[in-house]
């Protein structure tokens, strides 16, 4: 039988300031999903200084993937982590071919498959203008803001919890152009895959925030009621 809440294992894919970040803090919420993004934890490494951040920080800099190796087994060990068990929101990943294998792989040996792939797609000129006016939060990379499009309360402050807002150090403009030659190159071929597989849901990743979340959160929501019965 069926379990009563099946769980929903979904890939956020998209380019970069499609706004993958600014919609997962909102379906991790609506679904309970366990919020696994590849750049933030990469970014955490670097912060911490450990080894694994020393040799990523480079690649992350000059807008490069960091290699599939380092990142694969990170991923296979976080999704097997208790939280993730009932479902996962992956934001970030796969990026590559070898990286979508893999996963595919280890969601098969625990007996698990992914549910849909959501693509939240912008055209590349709304790319550069987002991600040169982007603002994080210091204390949760989740809580993302835009100068213009979507500001804060009060400048530089995070809504949520009051700490000081950053830019990240790839939101450079020549760091910008690069990450898109990457997507289009090496990531955006997984649109086709896993159209193929029939996997994919498509997303106008260009409307305002919450109409994007609306068209998300009603997708998912049938999908959760399909996979119940
Ligand atoms: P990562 O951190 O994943 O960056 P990215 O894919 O380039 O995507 P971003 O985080 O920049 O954009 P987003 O889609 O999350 O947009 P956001 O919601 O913030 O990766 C960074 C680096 O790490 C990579 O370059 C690589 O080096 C490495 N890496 C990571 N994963 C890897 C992997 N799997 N393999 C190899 N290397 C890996 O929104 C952007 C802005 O737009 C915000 O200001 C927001 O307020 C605004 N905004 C969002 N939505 C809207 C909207 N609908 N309308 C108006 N404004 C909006
Ligand atoms: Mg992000």
């Amino acid at each position: 039988m069926a379990p009563a809440v099946p769980e929903l294992n979904l890939v956020l894919l998209g380019p970069p300031g499609a706004g993958k970040g600014t919609q997962a803090d909102r379906l991790r919420d609506d679904f309970k999903l366990a919020h696994i993004s590849t750049g933030d934890m990469l970014r955490g490494h670097v912060a911490q200084g450990t080894e694994l951040g020393l040799s990523a920080k480079g690649f992350m800099d000059r807008g490069e993937l960091v290699p599939d190796s380092v990142i694969i087994d990170m991923i296979t060990e976080r999704i097997a982590e208790a939280d993730a068990r009932d479902g996962f929101l992956l934001d970030g990943f796969p990026r590559t071919r070898a990286q979508a294998d893999a996963l595919a792989r280890a969601l098969g040996d625990s007996g698990r498959r992914l549910t849909a792939v959501v693509l939240v797609d912008v055209p590349d000129d709304v790319v550069v203008r987002r991600l040169s006016g982007r603002r994080v939060c210091v204390k949760n990379a989740s809580h993302i803001y835009h100068v213009e499009l979507d500001p804060p309360k009060h400048e530089e402050v995070c809504d949520q919890d009051g700490a000081r807002l950053t830019q990240r150090d790839d939101d450079r403009e020549d760091t910008i152009r690069r990450r898109l030659e990457v997507y289009h190159d090496q990531t955006a071929p997984l649109i086709d895959y896993y159209e193929e597989l029939g996997t994919l849901r498509r997303f106008d990743g260009s409307r305002p925030v919450e109409e994007v979340h609306d068209h998300i959160r009603a997708t998912l929501a049938t999908l959760r009621l399909e996979e119940s019965m």
